[in-house]
């Protein structure tokens, strides 16, 4: 994409961040890791439910030594109802990589970032820019978003970090990436329309005086697959069925409740079926239908680990039905 041009934004945005941030966790001591694991948690998941799951999870590894030490099923843990658990699994891969090729420091420096496992060149240049104060633009689609309404054009992320990386202000880098994000997350917000009356580049942005709903362009999306299941709740007293899921695939290698392709029926040797329920589990490329059918176990079946509910992490697709 041919280079395009941007106002200058760093003498609106700066003041605009220190008059009008959040306070979010991850700003009180922007450390390395704290960048790190907030980035990660934020990259599928709003910032009000990641607030609880990053202070839960700084309490419990507060260090990336911590991290690279825990056990998978407290990582499970830490990380249960977030979805998306590749994330943890490369937050742990990239934290042992850290101890292991980098001396228990983390690289100030974006292309040694980009190496850790799960860091690509968003999360590399927002650990760069907010932990270490370098000037490396982090492009995610709320910066995407911010410029193409500014420009009323389309970028993609190489041209965009192209353009901010020319604005980066030597000692501000830090506040500069956060910004854009807060700019993003608060006034160039992406549902709905922006809340351009308060907006600190308004005299700057092409899309204020109109036409802020065709910036950025939609892709055509795919519509999703959808995937019809039986799921079988077997309860023997406080005990529920659980079993691991295949280690390759959607939810790969986590817990999950017995389950066949619809229309299966419960084996009638398991027990009575005394409920039947329907639910859905919406994931980004695939929707399950699921028809649960709630099973008073005659027995502690071999086949399952029997759980008390909680005791074990288990996916939201699954553990909305234990109610
Ligand atoms: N969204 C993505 N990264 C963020 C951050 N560091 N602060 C607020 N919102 C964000």
């Amino acid at each position: 994409m041919k280079e395009k041009e941007l106002p200058y934004l760093p003498e609106r945005l700066l003041p605009f961040f220190a008059d009008r941030a959040r306070d979010l966790p991850w700003r009180v001591n922007r450390t390395p890791y704290a960048v790190l694991v907030s980035e990660i948690m934020l990259q599928q998941t709003r910032v009000d439910t990641v607030i609880n799951y990053f202070n839960r999870f700084m309490t419990e590894l507060p260090e990336v030594r911590d991290l690279a030490e825990a056990p998978e099923e407290k990582l499970l843990h830490l990380w249960e109802g977030l979805g998306y658990y590749r994330r943890v699994r490369n937050l742990q891969a990239a934290a042992k990589m850290i101890m292991s090729d980098f001396g228990g420091k983390f690289p100030a420096d974006e292309t040694e970032l980009r190496k850790l496992p799960g860091v690509g060149d968003y999360t590399a240049g927002a650990i760069a820019s907010i932990a270490f104060g370098l000037p490396a633009p982090a492009v995610d689609g709320n910066v995407l978003r911010v410029l193409s309404r500014i420009t009323c054009s389309s970028w993609d992320s190489d041209s965009a970090a192209a353009a901010l990386r020319k604005q980066y202000p030597a000692e501000r880098c830090s506040d500069f990436t956060e910004s854009l994000m807060e700019l993003g997350a608060t006034v160039c917000v992406p549902n709905g329309a922006p809340h351009c009356g308060t907006c600190p580049v308004k005299d700057l942005c092409a899309a204020s005086a109109g036409g802020w709903q065709f910036w950025p362009k939609k892709p055509d999306k795919k519509p999703r697959k959808r995937e019809d299941l039986s799921v079988f709740l077997l309860r023997f007293h406080d005990r529920i069925a659980c079993r691991k899921r295949p280690d390759t695939g959607l939810l790969a290698g986590l817990w999950e409740l017995p389950n066949l392709p619809a229309p299966a029926q419960p084996d009638p040797r398991w027990g009575n079926v005394i409920e039947t329920r329907k639910g859905k589990h919406i994931f980004t490329h695939v929707e399950w239908h699921m028809t649960v059918y709630t099973i008073e176990a005659a027995a502690e079946f071999p086949e399952f680990v029997w759980t008390v509910p909680g005791e074990l992490p288990l996916p939201t697709a699954f553990r909305k039905f234990l109610g």
